[in-house]
Parts: C-alpha cells; sequence; structure tokens
C-alpha cells in the first residue's frame, strides 16, 4: 500500500511540464561548435533525443554515447539512429555534422566508470557538456558490484565517481567563452525518500526494508545534492540538476515487468504523461540556457524552488559529501 500511495501522489500530483521557460530546440539551442558532449544512457528514450536535438541544432563535433556494453552492431545502431534522425531532413550535406561515438559504462562498477572516463580523456582534450541521465527504476532489490543498494549505487554514485574523474577536463575546459556544465537528471521522485532523506546506514546492501519508491528517491534525492556540492567546489562549471517531466520511456517498460501495480495503470499512464521531445525540453534547457543558475534544481521548465526541504538540508549534503569520498577513495584518479 505505501508503494500504491507514492505512486499515485507523484502521478497525480507531481508537477509534470506546466509552463515555465519558453524553449524551442530550433531556435533557443546556441551553436556548439568544436565543442564535446557526454551523455551517459543516451542509448534510452531521453538521452537518445537529447543527443538528436544537440546534434541537429548545436552541432557539437562530438557527442559520447555513454551506456551499458553491447555488440558492435548494437552500438553501430544506436549511433546510426541519433545521426539519421538529426539529418534525415536535412538536404545541404555540406553544414559540418556531429560525429557520435558509443563508450562502454557501466555505472554499477567502479571499474567499468573509471575505464569510461580514462578512454574519454584519452581521445578528448575537453568536455563541454556532461549529463548524468542514465538511470534506473526497479521494483526488485539489488545491490553493485561493490554492494551497494542498486538505486544508489547506479543512479548516485556510480554518477558521482564519473563527474569527479571527468572534472579535471571540464575545468580545463573553462576558459571557454561559455562555462562547461554538468546537468543532473534527478526526479520530482527525490521526494519520495525515505524519512531522514538517505539512509546512510543501510546503503551497502539493498535497503530491504525500503519499498522501490523510496530507493529511487533516495538516490535522486543525493543526484540534487551532488549537484550543489560540485557547483560550490567548482566555480568555473555551470551545474543544474533537472527533473524532465513524466515521460513514457524505457524506465517505465522496465517497471511494467516488474511491478503489477504499473501494469495495472498503464492504461492510464498517458493522460499523466508528455512525449520523449517535450520530456526532453528541460535537459536541454539546462545544458544551454543563460539563464541556469549554478546549484539549483530545476522542474519543466527552468522553475526552481520546487525542491523538497531534504534536498535542501544542508548537513545531509555534508555528511553525502563525505560519505562518497570515503566510497571512492580507493579508485585512482586519471593519469
Ligand atoms: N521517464 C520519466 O518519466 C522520468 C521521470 C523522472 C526522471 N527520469 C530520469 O530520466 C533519466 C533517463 O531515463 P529514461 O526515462 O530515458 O529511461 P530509459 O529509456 O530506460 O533510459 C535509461 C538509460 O540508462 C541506461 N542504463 C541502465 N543501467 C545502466 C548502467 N548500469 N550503466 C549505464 N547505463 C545504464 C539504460 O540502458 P539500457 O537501455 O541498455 O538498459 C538506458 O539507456 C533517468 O535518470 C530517469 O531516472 C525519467
Amino acid at each position: 500500500m505505501p508503494e500504491f500511495r507514492e505512486m499515485a501522489k507523484v502521478t497525480l500530483f507531481g508537477s509534470g511540464n506546466k509552463g515555465g521557460a519558453k524553449f524551442t530546440p530550433a531556435k533557443d539551442i546556441p551553436s556548439l561548435a568544436d565543442k564535446v558532449v557526454l551523455i551517459t544512457g543516451a542509448a534510452g528514450d531521453l538521452g537518445r533525443q537529447t543527443a538528436i536535438e544537440l546534434a541537429k541544432y548545436g552541432r557539437p563535433a562530438r557527442i559520447y554515447v555513454a551506456d551499458l556494453p553491447r555488440g558492435d552492431v548494437e552500438k553501430k545502431a544506436v549511433i546510426e539512429r541519433i545521426t539519421r534522425e538529426a539529418y534525415e531532413q536535412e538536404k545541404d550535406a555540406t553544414t559540418p555534422r556531429t560525429e557520435v561515438r558509443f563508450l562502454d559504462l557501466d555505472l554499477t562498477s567502479f571499474d567499468s566508470v573509471r575505464a569510461c572516463a580514462a578512454e574519454f580523456v584519452a581521445k578528448e582534450e575537453r568536455l563541454d557538456i556532461l549529463f548524468l541521465n542514465a538511470g534506473i527504476i526497479r521494483v526488485a532489490k539489488g545491490t553493485t558490484k561493490e554492494g551497494y543498494e542498486v538505486h544508489f549505487g547506479l543512479n548516485y554514485l556510480g554518477h558521482a565517481l564519473l563527474a569527479k574523474l571527468l572534472i579535471p577536463t571540464l575545468e580545463k575546459t573553462a576558459p571557454a567563452a561559455s562555462k562547461p556544465r554538468v546537468v543532473v537528471v534527478s526526479s520530482e521522485g527525490h521526494a519520495m525518500a525515505p524519512k531522514g532523506g538517505i539512509q546512510f546506514d543501510n546503503l551497502k546492501g539493498e535497503c530491504a526494508a525500503m519499498d522501490y519508491s523510496q530507493r529511487y528517491g533516495q538516490s535522486k534525492l543525493a543526484l540534487i545534492h551532488l549537484t550543489r556540492h560540485l557547483s560550490t567546489l567548482h566555480p568555473s562549471l555551470t551545474t543544474a540538476a533537472v527533473h524532465p517531466g513524466r515521460i513514457l520511456t524505457g524506465m517505465a517498460d522496465a517497471l511494467k515487468k516488474e511491478s503489477l501495480l504499473v501494469k495495472l495503470t498503464a492504461p492510464i499512464a498517458p493522460f499523466f504523461c508528455v512525449p520523449v521531445s517535450v520530456g526532453i525540453i528541460n535537459h536541454l534547457w539546462a545544458a544551454t540556457s543563460p539563464d541556469v543558475v549554478s546549484g539549483s534544481y530545476y522542474e519543466p521548465v527552468g522553475v526552481p524552488g520546487k525542491e523538497s526541504a531534504l534536498a535542501r538540508d544542508e548537513a545531509l549534503g555534508k555528511r553525502l559529501v563525505e560519505w562518497t569520498e570515503e566510497q571512492v577513495k580507493d579508485v585512482k584518479p586519471l593519469a
């Protein structure tokens, strides 16, 4: 029953995409010529569409799709789909196009996160926009390779480590005209975190006493704190956390397989959801708008101040930073 109550609260009374800034990709994405972008989870719906719109309108030099390892044929298919959808309507093939590349990344493994960052810095001198977008919501309990609760380990800790490893490259890029950005994809679901926000004593393990919405919620709450922390520690960067809205994506499909409640409510879900093309507007706004205030959390589109009290709790944020540093202290920095 708590599962139903929390899900219904977010589904029926969540903020959705209800206004805020007007942002039209074709008009508002500036030129990203020569820039380099990395998007985690860009084989999935929101990440892929973000890559398509950026390639189509901003045309950065390269976009890296960092996602779960797969065969060469599947990787090629991801790259070709983004390229095709970005440029299929274009008659003038002389305008420079974005090159899309695939990077293996399994956020449930410190080794994989480090290898992904190492591969990236071996290839690139700069990073202009980093999207920490990949994410899961799962009913089934589980842990990551290092033994952390799987939502927390993947959605938060894997991304916190990736950001830490890539910060030197982002900072190196900072003298450029516009500040490099880190867009952290959180969720209005951060409000479903358990009492106290983050149960530090249970993060090693399955957090078995929590329902999945609380496990997801605490990981997304932690991402808002990560955004603020990165902003404070690295003023040469612009960081923003976003909730994309409610969108029927691969995440919902995965949940349908595991949750009877989600399966039963599937027929009415479209009434509460927006299409993927709308669901990525907050991503794009946060990555390019001059109005972004670093360290903030935004609901769609560009609406600040909607985070929970726990997301503003400075003592919780400080404890999270200390806890995180302790967990990743043995991961070797990149040479
Ligand atoms: N859809 C919504 O209504 C909604 C609402 C609020 C927030 N969000 C957030 O938006 C983000 C994007 O989600 P989406 O809706 O686009 O879902 P999606 O279509 O399922 O995309 C998620 C992506 O993350 C990848 N991923 C899963 N496990 C991974 C791992 N261990 N390492 C690296 N990548 C991994 C997935 O890869 P595979 O496809 O290969 O599994 C997929 O490409 C998530 O952070 C989600 O929490 C979504």
